[in-house]
C-alpha cells in the first residue's frame, strides 16, 4: 500500500457532521495524517454527507462524479487517491453508494468513525462497507483534538453530547441514519469542555440532533437533564458563552427554562423549530405538540428571560397541506416574531411515513409558499437586526475582519458584528455600540472602557 499522508474532509448538512468531522481529522491525526484544505493535495478524501433532503443526497453523487476524474489524474501520476464517503447518506444508502460510483473505496455510517485507521487499511485492498452500529461507543475511541488543532479552530466550539433521535416526525431520516437517542454521560462533556476551554474556547455550543431529550449519566448515576449539565459547564473556568442545539419543543423542561433565567453565560437565543403553523399538520407530522403549546413554551422562555430570541425551521408543502394550513405558519411567524428562519420545500425521503402518502402538494404550489413564507421571515429578520441599532451588546471576537485593524465577532444572537478593534481582543467579550445594520452584519463601536463582566451585564439589558 502506498503511504497515505493528507486527509481532505468535506462536511455536508447539520452541526454533527462538523463535529464528527474534526473528530475523524483527530483521530487520523493519530494515525500521521495532515489535515489539508485542497482535495487536489489529498491521498485520503472523505465526505460527510447529509440524507436530510433530496437535494443534499443528490450533492454526494455530483461530487463523486468529480473526484473520479480527481481520482484518475492521480493514477495517472502514479499515485493512489482513496475516496470515502461518511455520514447520514453513507448509513442510509450503504453499497448503494459504491453501485453508483465505483471510485467510492469506503463507505462508513455515522457510528463507527473510530475504526477509521482499520477500515481504511482494509479498504486499500478492497471496497468496504461498513454501517453498523457497534456495542462500542465511537466517542470513548476517537481521539481527542491536540491543543494546537483546537487553536486552530477557533475560540468556538461545538461538543455532541446527544446523538440520534426517538422522535419519528413522519417526514423525517435521522431516527434512521443516526439511531436511537444515546446521551453522553456529564463527566466525558465536562472533561472535553475543560480541555477545549485550556486551548483558548471561550463559546462552547451542546450539539444533538434533539440535544433537550439530553439525559447523560450524572456522577452518583443520576440522569441529569441539559438545564443541570448547562449550569456545570457554565461554570468551567475560561466558557463565557454557552449555546446548545437543536432543541424539539416537547423537550423544554423546567430545568432548561430555569437554566436560561440563571446562567448568565447562556446566550438569549434559542433555535426551537416548529415546521408548521398548522394544528392538523403538526399532528400529521407527528409533532406531538399544537402551535398553541408551542407558543406557550416561547412565553415562558421569554418570561425567563426577557431579551430572548427565536428562530426555527420550517416545512412547506407537507403532503395535504392546504391554503389554510399555510397561512397558519405564516401567523405563527409573525406571532413569534423570530430573528431569522430556515424554510424548506417538502421532500418525500425513502423509507419515511409521509414519503408514501397520495396527497404530496406539487411542485409549484411548494415553490410559490416557499417564496411567500420567505418574504415574510425576510422582513422580520430585518426588523430584528434593525432594533439592534443604539444598542450596545456584548460581542464575542473571533478573527480579524477585512479591513485592517477591523475584528469580527458575533453578537448574542448570533448576528456578525464588525468593529474596530486590537487584535489581543480575539477571544474576549467586549461590549459594542450598535451603530449601522447591514444586509447580514452589525457594524459597531468599540466600548473601551467595558470589562468582560460588563459585557455579560449588558447581555440581560439588551
Ligand atoms: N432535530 C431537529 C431537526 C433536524 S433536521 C428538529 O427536530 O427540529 C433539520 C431540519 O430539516 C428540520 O427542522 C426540518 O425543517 C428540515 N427537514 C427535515 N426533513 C425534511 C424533509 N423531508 N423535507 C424538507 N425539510 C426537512
Ligand atoms: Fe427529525 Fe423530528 Fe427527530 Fe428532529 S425530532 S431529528 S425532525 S425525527
Ligand atoms: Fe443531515 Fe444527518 Fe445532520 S441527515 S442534517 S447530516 S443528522
Amino acid at each position: 500500500m502506498s503511504a497515505i499522508r493528507k486527509v481532505h474532509v468535506k462536511s455536508y448538512g447539520c452541526q454533527m457532521n462538523v463535529y464528527d468531522s474534526r473528530r475523524m481529522a483527530d483521530t487520523l491525526a493519530r494515525e500521521g495524517f495532515v489535515e489539508t484544505e485542497r482535495p487536489d493535495d489529498a491521498d485520503l478524501i472523505i465526505l460527510n454527507t447529509c440524507h436530510i433532503r433530496e437535494k443534499a443526497a443528490e450533492k454526494v453523487y455530483s461530487e463523486l462524479g468529480r473526484l473520479r476524474v480527481l481520482k484518475q489524474n492521480a493514477a495517472s501520476d502514479g499515485r493512489q487517491l482513496m475516496i470515502a464517503v461518511a455520514g447520514c447518506v453513507a448509513q442510509a444508502e450503504g453499497e448503494e453508494i459504491i453501485r453508483r460510483a465505483p471510485a467510492v473505496n469506503l463507505v462508513v455510517g455515522s457510528q463507527s468513525y473510530h475504526r477509521l485507521p482499520d477500515l481504511i487499511l482494509r479498504a486499500a485492498r478492497e471496497p468496504v462497507v461498513e454501517t453498523e452500529f457497534p456495542i462500542e461507543d465511537k466517542f470513548d475511541h476517537l481521539a481527542e483534538p491536540t491543543p494546537a488543532a483546537i487553536r486552530a479552530r477557533g475560540v468556538t466550539a461545538f461538543v455532541t453530547v446527544q446523538e440520534g433521535c426517538d422522535k419519528f416526525c413522519t417526514f423525517c431520516v435521522v431516527p434512521y441514519t443516526r439511531g436511537a437517542e444515546v446521551s453522553r454521560p456529564v463527566t466525558k462533556v465536562v472533561d472535553e469542555v475543560v480541555r477545549l476551554a485550556e486551548a483558548g474556547v471561550r463559546e462552547v455550543t451542546l450539539i444533538g440532533q434533539n440535544v433537550n431529550a439530553y439525559h447523560g449519566e450524572g456522577p452518583g448515576g443520576r440522569a441529569w437533564r441539559l438545564g443541570d449539565l448547562l449550569a456545570r459547564v457554565a461554570e468551567i473556568p475560561g466558557i463565557e458563552r454557552l449555546r446548545y442545539t437543536t432543541s424539539h419543543p416537547r423537550d423544554v423542561d423546567a430545568s432548561l427554562i430555569g437554566a436560561h433565567r440563571d446562567i448568565a453565560a447562556l446566550m438569549p437565543q434559542l433555535h426551537l423549530p416548529v415546521q408548521s403553523g398548522s394544528d392538523r399538520i403538526l399532528a400529521a407530522m407527528n409533532r406531538r405538540h399544537t402551535a398553541a403549546e408551542y407558543l406557550r413554551v416561547i412565553d415562558k422562555l421569554r418570561a425567563a428571560r426577557p431579551d430572548m430570541a427565536f428562530s426555527s425551521d420550517f416545512i412547506v408543502g407537507f403532503p395535504g397541506e392546504t391554503e389554510v394550513d399555510f397561512r397558519a405558519t405564516l401567523r405563527i411567524v409573525s406571532e413569534v416574531g423570530y430573528a431569522a428562519a430556515f424554510s424548506f420545500k417538502y421532500s418525500p425521503r425513502p423509507g419515511t411515513p409521509a414519503a408514501d402518502r397520495t396527497d404530496q402538494i406539487p411542485e409549484p404550489d411548494k415553490v410559490a409558499r416557499l417564496a411567500r413564507l420567505q418574504e415574510l421571515i425576510e422582513q422580520h429578520r430585518r426588523a430584528f437586526n434593525a432594533q439592534c441599532r443604539g444598542k450596545i451588546l456584548p460581542v464575542l471576537f473571533e478573527r480579524p475582519g477585512r479591513l485592517p485593524g477591523q475584528l469580527v465577532g458575533r453578537s448574542p444572537y448570533l448576528q456578525p458584528v464588525q468593529a474596530m478593534a486590537p487584535a489581543a481582543l480575539v477571544g474576549e467579550v467586549a461590549n459594542v455600540e450598535i451603530t449601522a445594520v447591514g444586509s447580514n452584519s452589525l457594524f459597531g463601536s468599540l466600548e473601551a472602557s467595558h470589562s468582560v463582566s460588563d459585557a455579560r451585564l449588558a447581555t440581560q439589558r439588551a
